[in-house]
């Protein structure tokens, strides 16, 4: 029960939309499990439970590595009980595991990875260092694509519409007021600290703030060398958005584990209209999931803060008995 309990305590760090860590953990005498918290739904602005899914499956890919990490072989069965879609995935240890020296990075990542929406610095990023962002996809079942120069105007534009929806939707204005001026006891939430101002940029990103003033400055840098990736797949169901939040992990924690900045997109597959665009630059190869912005860490800028995260009892139970 202690090693399920600190997997869950880990997979706490996880990135979640809005920070609004939308998971409940149980654990079992011999199983964990993981709950969609819908106390923490998004509302309107997440009507299909895109972002709540994919923000659990990057909690669960980030359970399983740190599993993995400390020596346990899983099984994992996901939706385990068909009357209750809100129980995502029951994990029961199967074994042990000696942990690939990758784990054990990934594992150390969960601690030091960070959202970063600061322009990234003019170097490029290595082509080896892309080709393992895209195998950590492939390995979750899920593809990455790599934006191409001639492509990025149609990401611009997507990301452009997706504010000009969004922020004239009164409840996506009231959502974004509430996860970014969260109480500091509250444990969740992004704080100013975390957000950007407004700057020109190659493709814009989330504002996430309704003050013009709030937050750290872009930067320096240009996004010139910047990596823009669209996670995609066949599917567009719940069953692909779990997988495509697992990938969404494994994708910002090998970025850590080798150095790189990073943030997801996901306002342009919130805003229908968006997505299509992306869908359409895919050219009928699948359906796009997040956008994932990589890079160099600005040069010479100081390190991100970490983002806060509810105390373990929050978000963890055990069961009684
Ligand atoms: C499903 C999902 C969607 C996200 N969408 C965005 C986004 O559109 N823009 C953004 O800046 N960050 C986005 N994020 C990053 C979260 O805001 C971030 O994970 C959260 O604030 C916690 O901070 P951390 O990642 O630094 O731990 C997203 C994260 C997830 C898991």
């Amino acid at each position: 029960m202690e090693v399920l309990t600190a997997a869950a305590q880990l997979a706490l760090r996880a990135p979640s939309a809005f920070n609004t860590q939308p998971w409940r953990w149980l654990v079992r005498t011999s199983s964990l499990e993981l709950h969609a918290d819908r106390d923490r739904h998004l509302g309107a602005v997440d009507p299909e439970d895109r972002l709540i899914t994919m923000s659990c499956g990057a909690a669960l890919h980030h359970a399983r590595i740190a599993l993995a990490a400390a020596g346990h072989d899983v099984h994992i069965c996901r939706w385990p009980e068909p009357g209750q879609p809100d129980l995502l995935a029951r994990i029961w240890l199967a074994g042990p595991h000696r942990p690939s020296a990758g784990e054990v990075d990934l594992a150390h990542a969960i601690t030091t990875r960070r959202t970063d929406r600061r322009a990234f610095a003019d170097t490029p990023v290595p082509a080896d260092l892309v080709a393992r962002l895209r195998a950590a996809a492939e390995t979750e079942g899920v593809h990455l694509h790599v934006v191409r120069e001639r492509e990025l105007p149609v990401l611009a534009r997507a990301a452009t519409r997706a504010a000009s929806v969004q922020l004239a939707d009164p409840e996506y204005r009231s959502t974004l007021i509430r996860w970014t001026n969260r109480p500091r006891w509250s444990g969740d939430g992004v704080p100013p600290a975390n957000a950007v101002r407004p700057a020109p940029r190659r493709v814009p990103v989330r504002e996430l703030s309704i003050d013009p003033h709030a937050g750290v400055a872009a930067g320096s840098g240009q996004d010139r060398a910047t990596v823009y990736t669209i996670l995609f797949g066949d599917c567009d169901d719940r069953g692909s958005w779990l997988r495509a939040g697992e990938a969404l992990s494994a994708v910002l924690l090998t970025a850590a584990a080798h150095g790189l900045a990073a943030a997801p997109m996901t306002d342009v597959v919130e805003v229908p209209a968006s997505r299509e665009a992306l869908r359409q630059m895919l050219s009928g190869s699948g359906h796009p999931y997040a956008g994932v912005r990589v890079g160099v860490p600005p040069l010479r800028a100081a390190d991100q803060p970490a983002t806060p995260r509810r105390p373990a009892s929050a978000a963890i139970d055990h069961e009684k008995g």
